[in-house]
């Protein structure tokens, strides 16, 4: 519960120091400087703040690089600037019996479990699609096989080192296949594939999807089958992902088609870019038809410098594609797939794989395909192939 304490100056920063006649300065390189006796603060007044205030405080800030210091008047310095933690810190040590240090340490792990763990690390994360669990058995290998090399290719790549997140962008089936889908005639692959595959995966992920131009589920179905909205928002320390919805027309048919493309919900986007105002924002969506896209939504991109890039699955190729200007040269990173090659992929391979993004705490942005190993090749012959890495780009920000 310390941590809570933090949080709550942090958040008394924003909305009452006038009332509680602290003694607060908001330093140059910090979040705060805070020389206040913590009687100032009420556990009831701590709570309301708290409950008013921690989207802001824990999603809005840009979240500094934790460290506690004993600085020589004996103040202890949290955070990586001048944030002095003062009597607070002193009589929850006196109250719980530690030394300062002690006591300030357990704040940090407070903190950081508060944070999910998302502070004061480089993030890395792996987005995958078109996955396309069905029946059909491309090169000749058995759909229950290619879905477990998926769950085999997600868990090698997270014991490389710990992963953040899972994205998964879109097609994970052939639900309402305008030439025979499965839905229509009772059964739901996409619901297979969360049961089965995503939850064997074994490690620990939270894993965040969105909609194919092959899972036309009206939202409140796409939730009972995901646990998601059909679309939403993920923040994980200095990053935000906008989770768009790239074919939301025409949900719910009791007829097969492939998908009706309509244009971003730049409403939205602008909402979560106002929300959260210091994140690298990265837009995730099934995809996205550049010569249908509104230009309100190009002028958004090329306009907003926080949002970085653009990941897509649809056409299972793993290029990176500069939009121009009109987009403002932000690239729109493609996913790949674990099913059957686009039309860019070298046809004497399969290209069965996922992406790595990784974000550095410097604002470094990177991020390649990785292409497993592994030992089927698209005319269903086997031989050994090597992983390889495809689609690379990186920028510092
Ligand atoms: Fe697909």
């Amino acid at each position: 519960m310390n941590a809570i304490k933090i949080l709550c100056v942090l958040a008394v920063c924003a909305m009452c120091i006038p009332a509680m006649g602290a003694d607060i300065k908001a330093g140059p390189a910090t979040l705060f400087k805070i020389n206040s006796p913590s009687k100032d603060y009420s556990a009831a007044a701590r709570a309301k703040i708290i409950q008013e205030n921690i989207d802001k405080v824990l999603l809005s800030a840009e979240v500094p690089a934790l460290r506690l210091e004993e600085r020589p008047d004996k103040s202890m310095v949290l955070w990586s600037g001048n944030f002095k933690i003062g009597d607070v810190l002193k009589e929850d040590a006196a109250k719980n019996g530690v030394t300062v240090a002690e006591e300030g340490a357990n704040w940090i792990k407070a903190i950081k479990a508060a944070y999910g763990n998302y502070v004061n690390k480089n993030l890395k994360f792996i987005l995958s699609s078109d996955i396309h669990n069905c029946h059909i058995e491309w090169y000749g290998v058995s759909t229950d096989i290619r879905m477990r090399q998926w769950v085999k290719a997600i868990t090698m790549e997270q014991n490389r080192g710990k992963t953040d997140a899972l994205f998964l962008v879109g097609d994970y089936a052939l639900d309402y296949w305008f030439n025979g889908g499965s839905y229509n005639k009772g059964t739901s692959n996409t619901k297979a594939f969360f049961d089965k595959y995503v939850k064997a995966l074994p490690n620990a992920i939270p894993v965040y999807p969105v909609a194919g131009n092959h899972e036309q589920y009206t939202n409140a179905k796409w939730k009972e089958i995901t646990g998601f909205d059909r679309f939403y928002t993920v923040n994980m320390g200095n990053c935000m992902f906008i989770m768009l919805d790239a074919f939301a027309d025409e949900l719910g048919p009791d007829y097969d088609h492939d998908g009706k493309y309509v244009n971003h919900n730049v409403a939205y986007i602008k909402s979560m870019l106002a929300k959260y105002p210091a994140k690298n924002v990265f837009l995730v969506s099934h995809w996205f038809e550049k010569s249908k896209e509104s230009d309100e939504f190009k002028q958004l991109v090329a306009s907003e410098p926080r949002i970085r890039c653009m990941f897509c699955g649809h056409d299972h190729n793993y290029q990176v594609d500069i939009t121009g200007d009109e987009w403002g040269n932000k690239p729109i990173i493609h996913t790949g797939e674990f099913s059957y090659a686009g039309a860019v992929e070298a046809k004497d391979d399969v290209c069965w794989g996922y992406r790595v993004l990784r974000v550095g705490m410097d604002g470094t942005v990177s991020t390649e395909y990785v292409v497993p190993a592994h030992n089927v090749l698209p005319d269903g012959t086997r031989k050994l192939v090597p992983e390889k890495t495809l689609g690379k780009w990186s920028k510092k920000y």
